[in-house]
């Protein structure tokens, strides 16, 4: 049984948001229990203190940034080499290693409907890009011998399309009991006046709180204990929109293992002072991403003697975790940034309003703020050629096209 109307009114009351309330007799008894539901989970105050900060201009003028120290895969000599892939090797086949993919996101920009992973990027043999990923998890399963849990981040809006795909293509062969999804949390948006929003349905207008709700999530849905229980110490944490992405590498967990760190992440050079990407740093002395929303155009075009970019490691959301690391995260609360975003809405008199500019804000939080909270990272230099194909836009950079070609060239099958 959720609250009562008179509880939910006083607690609207007491942060100014009564104008969720005003459609609220149009509303059916099942709706209603639903926006009941949302009013008692929502943490109000958390909202209202998040609008504040929402016009505030990102500045990192009180932090010392600096660039951050990398090992280059490339660069390796035969016997660091041997000693990482050793290492990583054997924690693999000890069943000590998962993939975490996070598919939480709306794809907005490639205009796919469905969730991302499900889209063809127009390879001959069809396949999307879900299958893309899990022929690499079943090569990696026959080479090292072992089955290796992967774990799928949706989102309130995908979840249930993301699962029906994968019955629907019976897990591609997978063995089922080691794919496992779970559901990234969300949060309320509010307008330029700090009112949230209600849908179309008439309740409150909830987007998705960002990856860096992912370990909260991990937690809330036992995914860390399910890891636990397989005896599982390392989680790769891995975006769905790289058709490139390599989600078992023994060389990043050696590496990581041998340094005695907790995460890892993966980068490849900055193509140009404006890709949109975020770059790594540290930041008062501890790792961390700069996103490219953030960075000053003079931080992006700052070049070393050599004419390099001094922040021109860009960070491709690989990212390696420990277990303990993952749990850890969960217990604190990291920072949120916010996106001015069009947002349609139920306007107070139950009509519907579509906007042509942005006029809401979203609150998000990302994965690699959680690097902050650990004191060291272990950072890979790789080639772009051969782990990064992101799929982002329809067209242009970053297209289906642009990553057609990559994959096409780096498998040979032109
Ligand atoms: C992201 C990175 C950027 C990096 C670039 C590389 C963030 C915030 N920024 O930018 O630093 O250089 O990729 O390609 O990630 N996702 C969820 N839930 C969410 C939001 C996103 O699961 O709430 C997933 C998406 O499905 C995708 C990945 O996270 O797999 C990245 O999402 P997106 O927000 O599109 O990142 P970019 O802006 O491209």
């Amino acid at each position: 049984m959720s609250i009562s109307y008179e509880e939910m009114k006083r607690k609207l009351e007491k942060y100014n948001q009564m104008q969720i309330m005003s459609n609220y007799e149009k509303l059916d008894d099942k709706t209603k229990t639903e926006l009941a539901e949302q009013i008692e989970r929502i943490d109000f105050e958390q909202i209202n203190d998040l609008y504040k900060t929402a016009k505030e201009e990102v500045s990192f003028e009180n932090d010392v940034i600096e660039p951050i120290s990398y090992i280059e895969k490339d660069k390796l000599n035969n016997e660091e080499l041997e000693k990482y892939l050793k290492l990583g090797e054997s924690a693999i086949k000890e069943g000590k290693y998962s993939v975490v993919t996070m598919a939480g996101g709306q794809g907005t920009r490639l205009g796919h409907s469905g969730p991302k992973g499900t889209f063809d990027i127009g390879l001959d043999s069809h396949k999307s890009i879900f299958e893309i990923l899990v022929d690499t998890i079943k090569e990696a399963s026959e080479k090292y011998n072992v089955l290796i849990p992967w774990y799928i981040m949706t989102s309130k809006e995908n979840n249930e399309q993301t699962k029906e795909f994968f019955e629907k293509n019976n897990y591609f062969n997978y063995n089922k009991d080691y794919i496992k999804f779970f559901e990234q949390g969300k949060l309320p948006m509010c307008d330029e006046q700090g009112k949230i929003l209600v849908n179309e349905k008439g309740i409150i207008k909830e987007a998705s709180d960002g990856h860096g709700g992912i370990f909260q999530s991990m937690k809330r849905n036992s995914i860390t204990e399910d890891m636990k229980q397989r005896g599982v110490e390392w989680a790769f944490i891995g975006p769905v929109d790289n058709v490139l992405v390599k989600m078992v590498d023994p060389i990043l967990l050696g590496a990581v293992i041998d340094k005695k760190v907790l995460a890892g992440g993966k980068s490849v050079v900055k193509a140009n002072p404006s890709e949109k990407v975020g770059v790594f740093c540290k930041r008062n002395g501890k790792p961390g991403v700069v996103e490219y929303t953030e960075i000053s155009k003079e931080m992006s075009e700052q070049v070393n003697e050599e004419g390099e970019l001094v922040f021109g490691e860009s960070h491709i959301n690989c990212n390696l975790f420990n277990v303990q690391a993952i749990e850890e995260v969960a217990n604190k609360n990291l920072p949120y940034h916010v996106a001015h975003k069009k947002a349609s809405y139920l306007d107070e008199n139950g009509n519907l309003v579509v906007p042509d500019k942005p006029n809401a804000y979203k609150f998000e939080s990302f994965i690699f703020d959680a690097f902050d909270m650990l004191n060291d990272m272990t950072i890979l230099r790789v080639k772009r050629e051969e782990e990064f194909a992101p799929v982002k836009n329809a067209e242009g950079t970053d297209s289906p096209e642009t990553a057609r070609e990559l994959y096409k060239k780096f498998y040979n099958m032109q």
